[in-house]
């Protein structure tokens, strides 16, 4: 991976990145789960799109316990998906189209059904037995008290040898031992595997949780019975600098790729460790500052909380600020794990379209790589099931299974599961309103959310006004712009609680040292998240209006609107300044 301190140009920084779902995107043969093939299919679309980067959901082997994320075989594609030969074309045909391809590395855990987790299980003194964590009974119970992410004990007991193994997800996903080396050159060998294959980087699953504290203890107070999330003894744990560098060394350095770490609870100052500084760990991670915002502390992971806009302002500002020339963020709203991005912070009825579109412009003119997933471009929405058997998904059936015991209602679980379940994100792709949306000729793995007939790529790309050419038209305007890649963010009208509204500052650009002394205007973006009409002024403005112009707007008759005018709901705007304008205004000083 290259990196300097500074912000040196480089591809995935101006690159704009595609998530794809593999088992939701496109059908090829009717059995109701997607494939490989069917991505191929879909090429020319993605093309379209203007996007530079796949991120390719896991596609290795897999009984699919958590949906890829529990790999039986790392060097091989799972059956349903097709095989590597299907992978290659995709390569491919990604690469022809110039348009690279990043895969997901799932390394904190395997599948307990991968060769290594079943020679580890068959007995105390098998030589693959460290290459996870046992830990014999404490007190006749699990060894702590910690709680899966997926609900209930971390801990599941095995009978054979008659000790527990730690998994922190689900009971199929037991935890690697990252402390063994013997097991993290197997994973470096494997990487190098995969990038000899010709890949361009790897999403990195859950990394920042393959560091345990030592002695693995339990979270005080314990109550037995309870389990209780351990995160303080497995986030960011003591050699987790360590083995990450270990794995720049050995499986990354010598080849042009970039990662992108998935990292819950870091904070910018620790962002700045992994992605900044003279070894930097990765290229860029995911933080969740702004996905935990509405939920309840007191509460779950199912358990809504109300926010306010100055709090997202807090947050998105904090990690512009202190990342800028120093490390490198990544901008999402959604993803294979969250709600759908307009359900959530827009508004998927009467100003759907509107909110996607507003939600576009904050994904595309942050500084930071963008990341679109699936169907977004579109606006897509969360699905509204109302029965248990319509999931699919591990965590929130687990989820279920356990509030049931404590005896929760239905009535309340479901509020939850429609605003958080991880299916709202996983039902397929809305291709057309053919049956099934053009998904499949067979029976969906999951439901198709039953809008489809509205919104769907096919209707979409019909509509003059639609979603998907207004994220073309962006994806056009940031990547010719330095300024929306690599300026500064400041922010403005802090305390509005309807307007969120911004600068991208041209002159910031002189952090971006290789930038063949290129130069670039002035942004400003006005974004009114609330389905009331707002009124916003700035002293930037106001001062002097000469040289702004509206460049870009999610409602048709945009450019007739100076920036005195009211904002209408979820109105966005992108207003450009050539940067004579800037240097003007300071030889007037
Ligand atoms: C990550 C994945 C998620 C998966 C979990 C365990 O959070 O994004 O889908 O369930 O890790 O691998
Ligand atoms: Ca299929």
């Amino acid at each position: 991976m290259q990196h300097t301190q500074k912000n040196e140009r480089i591809w995935w920084k101006e690159g704009i990145v595609y998530q794809i779902y593999p088992r939701s995107y496109m059908d090829s043969n009717g059995d109701g789960i997607g494939d490989l093939p069917g991505i191929l299919e879909k090429l020319d679309y993605i093309e379209g799109l203007g996007v530079d980067i796949i991120w390719l959901n896991p596609v290795y082997k897999s009984p699919n316990a958590d949906m890829g994320y529990d790999i039986s075989d790392y060097y091989d594609i799972m059956d349903e998906f097709g095989s590597l030969a299907d992978w290659d074309k995709l390569l491919e045909g990604l690469h022809r189209r110039g348009i690279r391809l990043v895969m997901d590395l799932v390394v904190n855990h395997t599948s307990d059904e991968h060769p290594w987790f079943i020679e580890s299980r068959s007995s105390r003194d098998n030589p693959y037995r460290d290459y996870y964590i046992w830990r014999p009974p404490k007190g006749g119970r699990e060894p702590n008290n910690w709680e899966s992410h997926f609900s209930g004990p971390a801990w599941t007991y095995d009978a054979r040898t008659g000790e527990y193994y730690l998994h922190l997800f689900d009971t199929k996903q037991p935890d690697l031992n990252w402390e063994n080396p013997r097991l993290r050159s197997d994973i470096f060998a494997m990487m190098r595997w995969w990038l000899d294959r010709g890949i361009d980087g790897f999403r990195m699953d859950t990394i920042n949780m393959l560091s345990k504290v030592p002695g693995l203890p339990s979270v005080k107070p314990e109550k037995p019975g309870e389990y209780r999330p351990g995160h303080r003894y497995f986030m960011n744990g003591p050699r987790i600098h360590e083995f990450l560098q270990e794995m720049q060394e050995k499986a990354i350095a010598g080849y042009d790729a970039m990662t992108v770490g998935e990292t819950s609870m870091v904070d910018p100052e620790l962002a700045l460790q992994y992605t900044g500084g003279d070894k930097p760990e990765m290229s860029m991670l995911f933080q969740f500052d702004h996905m935990l915002i509405d939920r309840d502390p007191a509460g779950d992971r199912m358990t809504f909380r109300r926010w306010g806009l100055p709090e997202l302002k807090k947050i998105i500002e904090n990690w512009q600020i202190t990342l800028h020339g120093r490390g490198w963020n990544s901008n999402y709203l959604t993803n294979h794990d969250q709600p759908r991005a307009v359900s959530r912070f827009g508004n998927d009825r009467q100003y759907r379209v509107e909110a996607a579109k507003l939600l576009a412009v904050f994904t595309l003119t942050l500084e930071g790589t963008p990341y679109i997933y699936q169907g977004e471009e579109i606006g897509m929405t969360n699905v509204s099931f109302d029965s248990i058997d319509q999931y699919r998904d591990v965590d929130t059936l687990n989820h279920y299974h356990c509030a049931k015991e404590r005896g929760l209602s239905d009535v309340e679980l479901f509020e939850g599961y429609r605003r958080f379940s991880r299916d709202n994100a996983r039902t397929p792709m809305q291709w057309d309103r053919t049956e099934n949306a053009g998904f499949t000729s067979g029976t969906p793995w999951i439901e198709v959310n039953p809008n489809y007939k509205d919104i769907n790529v096919r209707a979409d790309l019909e509509r003059k006004d639609s979603v998907i050419r207004f994220y073309r038209q962006l994806i056009r305007l940031r990547k010719s712009s330095l300024t929306l890649i690599y300026g500064g963010f400041r922010l403005l009208d802090r305390e509005n609680p309807q307007v969120f509204a911004y600068l991208r500052r041209g002159e910031d650009l002189s952090v971006v040292v290789n930038n063949d002394g290129r130069v670039d205007g002035d942004y400003l973006v006005i974004l009114n998240f609330s389905d009331q009409s707002a009124v916003f002024r700035t002293e930037e403005l106001e001062k002097g209006l000469a040289g702004w112009s509206c460049i870009l707007g999610n409602y048709a008759e945009f450019s007739e609107y100076s920036v005195r005018e009211d904002l209408r709901p979820w109105e966005a705007r992108i207003y450009g300044r050539p940067a004579e304008y800037r240097q003007k205004g300071k030889n007037q000083q």
